[in-house]
């Protein structure tokens, strides 16, 4: 019978030692018994952007890059998008069981009834330029929210903590559609309490002079399946910016804003705008093999193709482009489908993409979709926001319930000038 440890021997020393293996992993601190000498302090790993390093044990979402598998708390992505409700799921996430009946009305109807904002929020937007990005506003209302509620920073008192989570998941999507109102110059629209979420949602965004607002129901469920898949993926660049802001102890609302400004960037959140930019400068179908060719010259990538973790088709890609269907059959073809399938056909037979692995990801579909209903392209990165919110206070929650962590803190491997004396101006 092996042993589940690893047996490591310094050559600086010729000392060998024992390090224990759970769960596939060494503790890093075991290594800082590896020791030169008395003053020495100790064996570190460098590992920037966490590329080998698990920065917690988590019980939310599970994630099989070489397979294509996503599951969060152990049911398949795949039967959740098919059967389930991002309102659902989103329990699912917080509370780690699918809600029953009672439970899942009570959840409802507590995220219907925490939908509105504070009115001084709404000044506070007014005050934003006319051409301000809505992810810009989104970052900045959500983190003026904690000034609203003080109480939030008890972050040690479960009632307070699970009341924040609520009023999050609920105001987020009216933070977000009431920064798109802006942009446009519209009044903004007040939430209705008989819609369901994405339905709510789309009423925020759309609705004009109509007395009551009727989504179509091909495109909200469309916008409710997005949401379940944007959901939660495991520690990702912001959910690591929320574990890391929360791990302060911060209230929930500035570690979310951090977490929002994580997303915000084009290599995490804004990709699926990048897709769409792409797809634009190609054209039409005849510019396809042409551009390929480019992309395996190493001028440029293709965008929306590709992923850190999956090294298989993003499980989450097939369910997209399933729906994009569904929803062009309400909207009519977005002409952009046919370049992306295109690509997609060309690329998934190309030696150069199949040896690199490199599949379809999630991004590659939405923006499509996205644009087919009309959402405009700045707000991509806020549609991505709304759902992922649970994920977010999910991992914070658990992050803070795990007796492993402390605030976080990387070491360093310092590389700058030994010590020396400041030298007076006329000296330099
Ligand atoms: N198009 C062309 N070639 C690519 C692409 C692509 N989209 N992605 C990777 N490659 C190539 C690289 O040039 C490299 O080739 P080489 O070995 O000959 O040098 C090889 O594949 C490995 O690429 P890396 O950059 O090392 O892979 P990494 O895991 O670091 O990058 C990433 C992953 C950033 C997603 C990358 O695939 C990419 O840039 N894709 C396009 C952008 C995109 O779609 N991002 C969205 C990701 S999903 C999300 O965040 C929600």
């Amino acid at each position: 019978m092996p042993a589940d440890t690893l047996s490591i021997t310094d050559n600086r020393t010729g000392k060998s030692y024992e390090i224990p293996i759970s769960q596939g992993a060494i503790k890093a601190t075991d290594l800082r018994q590896i020791r030169t000498d008395a003053e020495d302090f100790g064996l570190m790993t460098y590992d920037p952007a966490f590329m080998n390093t698990a920065s917690t044990r988590s019980a939310i979402t599970y994630l099989d890059g070489d397979r294509g598998i996503l599951r969060y708390r152990g049911y398949p992505i795949e039967q959740l998008a098919e059967n389930s409700t991002y309102l659902e799921t989103a329990y699912l996430i917080l509370f780690g069981e699918l809600p029953n009946a009672q439970q899942l009305a009570d959840w409802d109807f507590e995220i219907t009834h925490h939908t509105f904002l504070h009115e001084n929020t709404k000044r506070l937007m007014e005050a934003f330029r006319y051409d301000a990005h809505p992810m810009g506003m989104f970052i900045s209302v959500v983190a003026a929210l904690s000034t609203f509620y003080p109480e939030a920073s008890q972050i040690g008192d479960a009632d307070n903590r699970l009341l924040q989570i609520k009023r999050l998941i609920a105001k987020v999507p009216t933070i977000a559609a009431f920064s798109y109102r802006h942009s446009l110059g519209r009044p903004i629209v007040y939430p209705d309490n008989d819609l369901s979420f994405p339905g709510n949602f789309l009423n925020m965004m759309f609705r004009m002079a109509e007395a009551k607002y009727q989504s179509n129901p091909v495109l909200e469920r469309a916008l409710d399946v997005l949401f379940i898949l944007h959901a939660d993926h495991e520690q990702n660049c912001s959910t690591n910016a929320m574990r890391a802001i929360g791990s302060s102890q911060v209230d929930p609302y500035s570690a979310l804003a951090g977490a929002a400004a994580a997303l915000y960037g084009p290599l995490h959140g804004g990709a699926n705008e990048a897709v769409l930019r792409m797809l634009h400068q190609i054209g039409s179908k005849a510019n396809v093999p042409a551009f390929i060719d480019k992309v395996k010259q190493g001028d440029g990538r293709l965008m929306g193709f590709g992923h850190r973790v999956y090294k298989n088709y993003d499980p989450r890609a097939k369910i997209i482009k399933r729906t994009a269907d569904e929803v062009f059959e309400i909207t009519g073809r977005n002409p952009l489908l046919d370049i992306a399938l295109e690509l997609e056909r060309i690329a998934l037979e190309d030696d150069y993409f199949v040896s690199r692995k490199l599949y379809p990801n999630v991004d590659f579909y939405s923006g499509i979709i996205y644009q087919a209903m009309k959402l405009p392209t700045s707000m991509f990165p806020v549609l991505f926001a709304i759902p992922r919110t649970v994920g977010w206070l999910t991992q914070w929650a658990e992050m803070l319930a795990d007796p492993d962590q402390k605030i976080a803190r990387p070491r360093q491997i310092y590389t700058g000038p030994e010590a020396r004396d400041y030298l007076p101006m006329g000296k330099r």
